[in-house]
């Protein structure tokens, strides 16, 4: 095998399994608790595979770190700072736009900082070294999905009502929500900063003590779902976004953050009109 000049040699070869998913640059040790990701992940990233065929790639031997080959599943590296290499050939460097999404936890301050000295949720996205701003805000006692990204450009558009970008989210109210309620909400409603625009409102459970809808917005108003609910009678005891245009939570964890897929980063430009 070929890297840039240097062969790797009979030596790298004939190194055991373990050395050879131990590479001996202390970094990707040294790091890897903090912003490593593992190869197959960045692999897929950068746009040249999917994951599984990422890790048939590191099996057999075509995939090497900081000159080392590595063979064992689940190695991470530091993209961008560790060298990467398939078949020889270094892979491209990260964009310098990254764009993240988090499952948000109840708790936690949409904000760089808090007077109040509560968690922040940037507190949450360890190991990402670029300066990213939340996408809009949840708030405190909000769950679910929160963007991040470095791109200014992709962040305003997609928080500007003109761009209509749909969020969802999924509202347990306290007591038997009536047709009625759900027709107000879809038609929308009058808040003291302005009408917002209709919503699309459905049931999903409701007993006497408490309903459960999903509704869609296009606006970002300030804690626009409670006052909506507020509007029509009743209050929201449990919020939680499901969705941001075309993402979704999917099997993300509360609390855990990943970086978008290529094809998820087109699709959320292109629906600004950045593509
Ligand atoms: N609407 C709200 O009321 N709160 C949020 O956090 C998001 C949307």
């Amino acid at each position: 095998m070929r890297r840039r000049g240097k062969t790797i040699t009979r030596r790298d070869k004939t190194r055991t399994k373990n050395e050879l998913a131990q590479p001996r640059s202390p970094s990707l040790h040294a790091r890897s608790k903090g912003n490593a990701l593992r190869i197959n992940q960045i692999l897929s990233l950068a746009g040249l595979t999917s994951r599984r065929k990422a890790d048939e790639w590191i099996k057999s031997g075509r995939v090497a770190v900081n000159g080392r080959l590595v063979t064992e599943l689940g190695t991470r590296a530091v993209w961008g700072f560790d060298s990467i290499e398939v078949d020889g050939a270094e892979i491209p460097k990260p964009s310098a736009r990254i764009y993240l999404v988090l499952n948000k936890p109840f708790g936690y301050v949409c904000s760089l900082s808090d007077p109040e000295g509560r968690r922040l949720v940037t507190d949450l996205l360890k190991g990402v070294t670029q300066r990213v701003y939340p996408v809009g805000r949840l708030d405190f006692d909000t769950l679910g999905l929160l963007l991040f990204t470095n791109d200014g450009e992709c962040a305003h558009r997609l928080t500007h009502p003109s761009y209509r970008v749909p969020r969802t989210y999924k509202v347990t109210v306290a007591g038997k929500i009536t047709d009625e309620a759900i027709s107000l909400l879809k038609r929308g409603v009058q808040l003291e900063d302005g009408p917002t625009g209709l919503s699309k409102t459905t049931l999903i459970s409701r007993s006497e003590k408490q309903s459960i809808i999903r509704m869609t917005i296009t606006q970002g108003k300030s804690r626009q779902v409670r006052r909506m609910l507020e509007a029509v009678g009743y209050r929201a005891v449990h919020l939680m976004r499901t969705g941001f245009g075309k993402l979704s939570l999917g099997d993300l964890r509360v609390g855990e953050y990943r970086h978008l897929e290529k094809e998820e980063i087109e699709s959320l430009r292109k629906l600004v009109g950045l593509v």
